[in-house]
């Protein structure tokens, strides 16, 4: 037994908030609009909460993971005797010793896998990136399997190479189609006649935005620890965005059964993307123990996060025409993002501009260059924090050259449905998002003219842009479980990345039955527990919460079934519809005092919990007639040193619609973090690659810049009120992402009007600003 955790509930801890329901309680109140604190916020902030490396766990070796120099070629030699015969050391495993694994690319699949063959870890001598996993050391100790890497001596045949996009960009074509472009559309077919529309245009704004390379850095690690159950059976501790994908990828790739194969990760240290999709750290750690038979795990440090899955260097290029009242006539939007060579890695780039701004004449264009890479991967907000940035910068530069107000601008072309595809918007609040947003920054303070805003020695700039972001949901299943002592148990295999997904599911599971959320026990985090996809694409709340809601709905029907026969039940004769389900009882709506306790339903159901289970039931069809999407407007203040070109983002306001919020606290804690992040991104972030050798160069956090609290300031979010009834049956759009989607082009944007120049080149160095004739 480790932690009582392999032989029970991962999450017992939650057993200590149940109560017993009595029928003299008051009225419980909704718990769906409240701002409730983090259920976890206790164990997470005292170190009670475990990760996927922290378990303790009997007879532990422990792996390291050694990865290639070269960027290209062969794996010639491998010295392991001299490393194996240190005391200490279990074993070495690479390609040379690699037990007998799956055939087909499908086994190596995951459900956020692009179209292609994914990277099999050890499979055979070549190298095909650099930083490529290519042996990992086992041993009595991390500090010894550590040492053991750093000694372990490799012969290589190199070869030629190729890693830089900008040098490459002959080879662009289109992407391959897969599964994926399901969730990813291609670009809109062309509309209209754009030439033509450019040729004669009355107003032209075009601009070439450089977007580099960004590589996901949660503060927890990528780690696996893996507990050898008996032959061909694995409990798994994995830092993962999804237990069902990693235990599927687990009994594929290693050709277990996959009840034989649990996955457990019901903390997870942020992750932003990088755990859509099972690491390598998995596959390691889940070899080393099948082939020893024994507890195994594998740590990534701070430089090997830099080994998989980044955010795509992209090249965009637009042009965009409008007439004289700023009415647009015409949109082009070009990219051009690297992939590896062996997946088709795809984002969403430029099919935002007709969504947002109707167009009679629309040309939009998406190419991959496969580099001698890893493949990219999901990174926050994947493609529309990169294609929002050069649509609002172009409409920033169109609004200058019309000399029109930005914001009136975006109101003059004002989408009041989806002209790309030609189909209504579920619903869509922006224009209440700019109004509000601009009410509250004070955006009728702007002169209109760049550099005419000053303190002191400071260029004061405003920018504002929009953000967009799709409102999916994906199936699901949920399980409920009301038990005699009237506390509801709710199970998900979902994930929490550090987003709330504990607490807002237990709002949601509390109102189903009308009861208070200490009496909820939300079990997830576990591929034990009923399916879930992946936690991304802003999904989940509206993917599991949905999931939630059928099972109530089920849930109380059965309630209600067995309450209505109970023997001189005040519901006999009635109808459900005019019950509510409160206060821990079934009561007439019109009667309150006329009720059947939950606990009395129980003992009448021969003491046995009641339960359900049931997948979210969208409504495809009116889902398909209907675009669904979030949106915002944001507004920013920058200063600039006229002297040092030194930017400072002094305030911030993001106008958020995405619909029903279920949880005003953790929902702003979300926006603030993509709002942190679109600081990051405009100013700070970006990893360099020196494309001689074809590796990263600043593989660790002293190198990679983000933000700190110095570069924070006044951060103000805002949700508009948006009720849409065509999204899912809570009415939610999701709100991981769109936080980081309009704020970085909004910097920009006032980078231009503090200083006249228009830098599209992220991050922005203030250096950049020094240059000719700032
Ligand atoms: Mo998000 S990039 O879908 O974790």
């Amino acid at each position: 037994m480790y932690d009582g955790i392999t032989s029970g509930n991962p999450i017992n801890w939650r057993t200590t908030f149940s109560i017993i329901i009595m029928t003299d309680i008051k009225s419980t109140a909704p718990s769906i609009g409240q701002p409730v604190s983090r259920l976890e916020g206790h164990l997470k902030v005292t170190g009670a909460a475990k990760y996927a490396g922290e378990y303790l766990v009997p007879d532990l070796l422990y792996g390291y993971v050694v990865n290639s120099t070269i960027t290209k070629g062969k794996i010639l030699k491998l010295y392991t005797d001299a490393v194996k015969a240190i005391p200490g050391i279990v074993e070495i495993f690479s390609h040379e010793n690699r037990p007998s694994l799956a055939w087909f690319n499908i086994q190596y699949s995951d459900m956020d896998a692009p179209p292609g063959s994914p990277f099999r870890p050890l499979h055979d001598a070549e190298i095909k990136y650099n930083g490529q996993p290519i042996a990992l050391i086992v041993a009595e100790s991390f500090e010894l399997a550590r040492y053991g890497a750093s000694i372990l001596k490799v012969d290589y045949e190199e070869e030629e190479f190729t890693t830089d996009l900008q040098a490459n960009l002959s080879e662009a074509r289109a992407p391959k189609l897969g599964l994926a472009t399901m969730l990813k559309p291609l670009p809109p077919k062309d509309k209209g006649d754009t030439d033509q529309a450019i040729a004669s245009a009355a107003v032209t704004a075009s601009g070439y935005f450089v977007h580099g390379t960004e590589h996901h850095n949660p503060l927890e690690l990528f780690a696996t620890t893996t507990v050898y159950e008996g032959k061909g059976k694995v409990t798994i501790y994995d830092k993962t965005q999804g237990t069902i994908n990693s235990q599927l990828y687990v009994g594929n790739v290693f050709g277990l059964h996959f009840k034989d194969v649990r996955v457990i990760a019901p903390y997870v240290g942020g992750a932003f993307g990088s755990g859509l999709r099972p690491q390598y750290q998995l596959f390691f750690s889940v070899l080393a123990a099948l082939s020893l038979q024994r507890n195994v795990r594998v740590t990534l440090d701070r430089s090997q996060m830099f080994t998989f899955g980044h955010r795509p260097p992209t090249l965009q290029t637009t042009l965009f025409t409008a007439d004289n009242n700023g009415k647009i006539t015409s949109l082009k939007h070009e990219a051009i993002a690297e992939t590896s060579q062996h997946e088709d890695y795809t984002e969403v780039v430029v099919n935002w501009a007709p969504m947002l701004y109707p167009s009679p004449n629309t040309t939009m264009e998406y190419k991959l260059v496969p580099l001698d890479v890893y493949s990219p991967l999901d990174m926050r907000a994947p493609g529309g924090s990169t294609g929002l940035h050069a649509i609002e910068s172009t409409m920033d530069d169109l609004a200058h050259q019309l000399q029109i107000d930005p914001l009136t601008l975006r109101l003059i072309n004002y989408a009041e449905r989806d002209e790309s595809v030609d189909r209504p918007y579920s619903s869509k609040e922006l224009r209440e998002c700019y109004l509000q947003g601009a009410a509250r920054f004070g955006w009728d303070q702007r002169n209109p003219a760049p550099r005419s805003m000053k303190k002191g020695s400071k260029l004061i700039g405003y920018g504002m842009a929009t953000g967009i972001w799709e409102a999916m949901v994906v199936p699901a299943r949920a399980e409920l479980i009301l038990t005699g002592e009237g506390k509801l148990i709710v199970k998900s295999a979902v994930t929490d990345i550090g987003t709330g997904t504990l607490t807002v599911m237990s709002q949601i599971a509390a109102d189903e039955l009308g009861l208070p959320i200490e009496s909820i026990s939300f079990e997830y985090g576990d591929s034990k527990m009923p399916f879930a996809p992946i936690q991304g694409g802003s999904f989940t709340v509206s993917t599991v919460g949905s999931a939630i809601k059928a099972a109530g709905k089920a849930l109380r029907k059965k309630l209600f079934k067995i309450a209505e026969n109970i023997e001189h039940s005040p519901l006999k004769g009635i109808k459900i519809e005019d019950v509510i389900f409160m206060d821990g009882s079934i009561s007439l709506k019109d009667d309150h005092s006329n009720s059947v306790p939950y606990q009395e339903i129980i003992k009448a159901n021969n003491g046995k919990v009641v339960k359900t289970k049931n997948f979210n039931v969208p409504n495809l069809l009116k889902l398909k007639k209907h675009s669904r999407a979030a949106h915002s407007a944001v507004f920013v203040e920058v200063e600039v040193d006229e002297e040092l070109g030194v930017i400072n983002v002094t305030r911030a306001v993001t106008a958020v619609a995405a619909g029903r919020i279920i949880n005003p606290k953790t929902a702003r804690s979300q926006i603030l973090g993509g709002m942190v992040w679109s600081i990051s991104k405009a100013l700070r972030e970006e990893t360099i690659s020196d494309h001689h050798f074809g590796k990263y160069m600043n593989q660790n956090l002293a190198e990679y810049h983000i933000p700190v609290h110095a570069d924070i300031h006044e951060l103000d979010v805002i949700f508009v009120e948006e009720k849409d009834e065509i999204v899912n049956e809570l009415g939610t759009k999701g709100l991981g992402e769109i936080g980081l989607v309009g704020m970085p082009p909004a910097i920009a944007n006032a980078i231009f009007h503090a200083t006249g120049k228009r830098i599209n080149q992220f991050p922005i160095h203030f250096e950049k600003l020094l240059e000719d004739n700032f």
